[in-house]
């Protein structure tokens, strides 16, 4: 099997959703959190006494050793199953670990084998050093929230946090230390599946997600009880490769580099993330993995990160591939010169060349030394050389706490976004139709609403839109399902390999297929369509060169609105789809990404207005895929009222913009003022506005502020987003909204100056609820041109 194959099997494996459990707290239960004892307790300075007193009893072949990890894929899979052709053995790596071969393990998720391995680390090697188990804990661990791209969409990075400290509690719970997570690649073209994954386009929201990932991830500190170590990924540029093809080459300049894609590592790493994840692909033509400038100068030297870094699967071997390095020793030396601490692998490490490459003068020992001591200061500072087992029978109570559930829930409708609803269609009174009709591939299958491979039980546990809606309609209304049609994949998506081949429907039963639903939609009296996608079309491996709706879905729409009912769309999907023949047809859609175990629950909660979707889309919605990329803080041209004159087939205006979202109520942002004229050097002004309920229902509002600079040493984007708020007010409720800026919020990269700048001059200040925001103010700021920090 194809490294990337595993690679996507092991994503896959390990998924779950994010977003907001703002009423429901949090099961802390530090006395049964594995390994808690003495964590959180030790020092820096502490560990790293320690690690050194540890490192100078080290061979060579040990320190090596501990800077290697390896994939467990006999975890991928059920006990007893034998791996499918093409994949890695599944020989267990017991001997390995003896050996003291590795450091760290990927992929175990389960305490008895977390167990095992640990019992060989601790007690059968020479120096008894436990390992550092890590895992994709991306959206979920057993509790699946809706996928990041709708976490984003919450605006609420509090609700994020939660989420994400459940998925922590939970993976702790089961002998997990360490996750390969949060993705924070700004992603701006969504032909790349792995958009899914992040928080959208704006550096803004993607700062505000990554710090709060991290937050929920890791607690307050490395070691704190109930966490794991996070690790934000892909270190950098992933999201730009070229025509969204995943793995290609990303070329960015500086400006876009300092300005658009670091801020979310920069935001993860001020969180206190304890590791980072380097990219794949080339970046400007220096595969990332091997890229000093950005591991050594610019994560180090401008970010200040302490941590250790891990490369992504299998990067080192890739840097042959890639015609970067000459082989596998040439390509480690090249690693961990440029600065990567661990070799995340499938065996054989490429890593245990460096043994020969350090005796031979290659690399430092000091290197060598600084990356087990990273490696060693995490292991001490978790409390593994206190304890390194878990308690299986605490794993099973902490990772079934209805509560876990309940947030979920609250999650995935904070997630929602109403992109849709003409004259009201939505909500729909319950009761007030006797038969629903609730149609499409994804509509019945758990597997599409959340994903969790490694835990088939979760999957099938999960509520899908049918199940939430005959829940909710239970003794009111006669609920039915069918799937209208069968959706799948040109080239078979990895996952595939492990959920076993789908027989094509023949024509002829495609046609027996289509004619039931609608059928079912004749006799029904109002139609829930999901559209979408798959989840095996979405996230690593899922790039598309195409983004209208796959297989026959306009088809069955077509077909079902032709039966004259009402029809109401769902989508759920991992990126923002070509909407042609679909926005124009409906009344009303709302957006579910894919939700989560109890997403169901939410989307029909949604449906029939118990509660008022509040989410907004964090990404920009192409026309159609020749419009890609389009993002909302592109620069002004030399033409900026030229409407229509940049495509004379189409208008140059995307369909919908990044920050939208409706709501069943209606609201008011009054214009903005500000508190002073002025922001002078040092200072802040407050800008501040006043957001009422207008409306009948109460609901939430994100209200958004964007800034200007309207002349300086650089172009700058037409607004870019720097504040936003998710404020929830009842009927005629108003309240007000303040947003404070400083220094930081108006300097940029330079790309003349090569640093960070601050122009004086006017900034535009608009307030609103999208990033067609309209209601302005200004203000100056004051001083000299000058460096910021
Ligand atoms: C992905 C990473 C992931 C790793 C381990 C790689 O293929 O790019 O995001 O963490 O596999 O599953």
């Amino acid at each position: 099997m194809s490294k990337p194959v595993l690679r996507r099997s092991l994503l896959l494996a390990s998924a779950v959703m994010l977003a907001v459990m703002p009423t429901t707290s949090i099961a802390r239960d530090p006395a049964s959190s594995p390994g808690a004892s003495g964590v959180g307790v030790i020092s820096e300075k502490e560990a790293v006494a320690r690690a050194d007193r540890l490192l100078a009893q080290m061979t060579l072949e040990e320190k090596v050793g501990q800077i290697s990890q390896r994939f467990d894929i006999a975890s991928l899979f059920p006990t007893g199953a034998s791996a499918p052709p093409g994949m890695p053995a599944m020989t267990p790596l017991d001997d390995n670990v003896r050996k003291a071969e590795l450091g760290s393990l990927l992929f175990v998720h389960e305490p008895a084998v977390a167990n095992k391995y640990q019992k060989i680390a601790v007690e059968q090697t020479r120096l008894k050093i436990p390992l550092l188990l890590g895992y994709d804990v991306i959206w979920g661990m057993r509790t699946m929230f809706p996928v990041p791209i709708g976490g984003a969409a919450s605006f609420d990075p509090a609700g994020v946090e939660q989420a994400r400290a459940i998925a922590a509690s939970e993976a702790r719970a089961l002998g997990i230390h360490w996750t390969f997570a949060p993705m924070v690649d700004i992603a701006r073209d969504p032909r790349w599946g792995r958009i899914v994954e992040g928080a959208g386009e704006d550096p803004y929201l993607g700062a505000a997600m990554a710090a709060a990932q991290v937050r929920g991830f890791q607690g307050d500190h490395i070691g704190a009880a109930g966490h794991i170590v996070a690790g934000p990924k892909h270190f950098v540029g992933y999201g730009a490769s070229v025509g969204g093809r995943d793995y290609d080459s990303a070329y960015l300049s500086d400006s876009e580099l300092y300005n658009v894609y670091l801020p979310p590592f920069a935001a993860a790493i001020n969180a206190g993330a304890g590791n980072i994840m380097s990219a794949y692909m080339d970046l400007n033509d220096v595969p990332a993995s091997a890229n000093k400038r950005l591991l050594t100068d610019i994560l180090r030297g401008d970010l200040g990160f302490k941590g250790w870094v891990v490369t992504d699967a299998s990067a080192v071997h890739n840097l042959v591939k890639q015609g970067f390095a000459a082989d596998g020793a040439d390509a480690s030396v090249r690693a961990i010169t440029a600065g990567v601490d661990m070799e995340m692998s499938t065996a054989p490490n490429a890593f245990s060349t460096l043994v020969a490459s350090v005796r031979a003068g290659k690399v430092p020992m000091k290197r060598i030394d600084e990356a087990v001591r990273r490696v060693l200061m995490v292991k001490y500072r978790l409390g593994l050389f206190e304890n390194p087992y878990v308690d299986a029978a605490a794993a099973e109570r902490i990772t079934s706490d209805p509560a876990h559930a309940m947030a979920a829930q609250v999650a995935a409708e904070r997630s929602l976004v109403l992109l849709k609803n003409d004259g009201n269609a939505l909500p729909l009174v319950a009761g007030a139709q006797k038969r629903v009709a609730v149609i499409g591939a994804m509509a019945d299958s758990p597997g599409d609403t959340t994903l969790s491979l490694a835990f088939p039980q979760d999957a099938v546990k999960a509520v899908t839109v049918f199940k939430g809606i005959s829940e909710r309609l239970s003794g009111i209304a006669t609920v039915e399902t069918t799937p209208g049609v069968q959706l799948s994949r040109l080239v078979p998506s990895p996952l595939a390999m492990l959920l076993g081949p789908v027989t094509p429907w023949t024509p002829a039963q495609a046609a027996d297929e289509l004619k039931k639903a609608v059928g079912l939609a004749a006799r029904s009296d109002v139609v829930i369509l999901t559209l979408g996608e798959k989840i095996e079309m979405s996230s690593e491996q899922a790039s598309r060169s195409d983004l209208a709706l796959p297989g026959d879905q306009r088809k069955l729409l077509d077909a079902v609105l032709a039966t004259g009912k009402p029809v109401i769309v769902v989508l759920m999907n991992g990126r923002p789809l070509d909407l042609t023949g679909v926005y124009d047809k409906v009344p009303a859609i709302l957006e579910a990404w894919y939700p989560g175990s109890r997403g169901g629950t939410a989307v029909a909660r949604a449906l029939f207005g118990d509660v008022n979707p509040g989410g907004k889309t964090p990404v920009t919605w192409p026309r159609s895929v020749g419009q890609v990329p389009t993002y909302y803080a592109r620069n002004l041209s030399h033409d900026p009222d030229g409407a229509g004159r940049r495509y004379w087939d189409a208008p140059s205006t995307p369909l919908i913009p990044f920050g939208f979202g409706l709501s069943y109520t209606s609201f008011t942002i009054a214009p903005p003022t500000v508190d002073k004229a002025e922001l002078a050097p040092g200072g802040k002004v407050v800008v501040s506005t006043m957001v009422t309920n207008t409306g009948a229902r109460a609901g939430d509002e994100v209200v958004q502020l964007y800034i200007h600079q309207r002349a300086g040493r650089q172009s700058r984007p037409i607004r870019l987003l720097q504040g936003f708020r998710r404020v929830t007010l009842a009927p005629g409720e108003s309240q007000q909204v303040s947003f404070t800026l400083d220094e930081a919020n108006v300097r940029y990269w330079n790309s003349i100056e090569r640093g960070w700048v601050i122009d004086p001059g006017t900034f535009d200040a608009w307030i609103g609820n999208s990033s067609l925001a309209d209601a302005h103010t200004s203000f100056i700021v004051s001083g000299a041109p000058r460096a910021a920090h």
